[in-house]
């Protein structure tokens, strides 16, 4: 039996950007019934939101698309190196964090397992994040989240069959 692949997305407060891009991914996972060979959470690298539900304007645009998210805000932390196969930053400063918290406790090669999520969206062009929309007004900013992580997650699901080859 393989292990499974374990992928943790990672934002800053844990409670819009990442939350929803793990519950997306996680039901394409579902749908391809590759729920045995791959795993996946979601973490902040700040502390803020701790405990709390995503935020109400991220679980609504959920609830329109069909689904409820009841994760939890965690912080990120050096054990989820071992934890994780796959983390996914949702921007560059989230990236940054992480490889600079890796290298404090002295890993190596971050950049095998660290990634910017974003660049898997097909329709990136130049951006490289998924644009934060915690002080934006309006539903917008949250929906286009949603777009992005969306087609994101079918690219980046791509990826790991052809990596991992999973077979039952
Ligand atoms: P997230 O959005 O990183 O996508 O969860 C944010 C949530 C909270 C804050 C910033 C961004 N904040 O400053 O509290």
């Amino acid at each position: 039996m393989q292990q499974p692949t374990k992928v943790l997305f990672v934002c800053l407060g844990n409670i819009c950007r990442s939350p929803i891009a793990e519950e997306v991914f996680r039901q394409k996972v579902a749908q391809k019934a590759l729920d045995t060979f791959i795993q996946c959470d979601s973490a902040g690298t700040a502390g803020y939101h701790i405990g709390n539900l995503p935020d109400a304007r991220m679980r609504q645009l959920a609830q329109q698309k069909g689904f409820t998210l009841t994760h939890r805000a965690r912080q990120f932390s050096a054990d989820d190196f071992h934890r994780f196969d796959y983390i996914m930053a949702m921007d560059e400063h989230n990236y940054q964090d992480i490889i600079q918290l890796g290298k404090e406790h002295g890993l190596q090669a971050l950049a095998e397992k660290v990634f910017l999520y974003r660049p898997f969206d097909p329709a990136h062009d130049e951006s490289k994040v998924v644009p934060d929309p915690y002080y934006e007004k309006g539903m917008d900013a949250f929906e286009d989240v949603y777009q992005i992580v969306d087609r994101a997650a079918d690219q980046f699901l791509q990826f790991l069959e052809e990596r991992h080859s999973y077979k039952s």
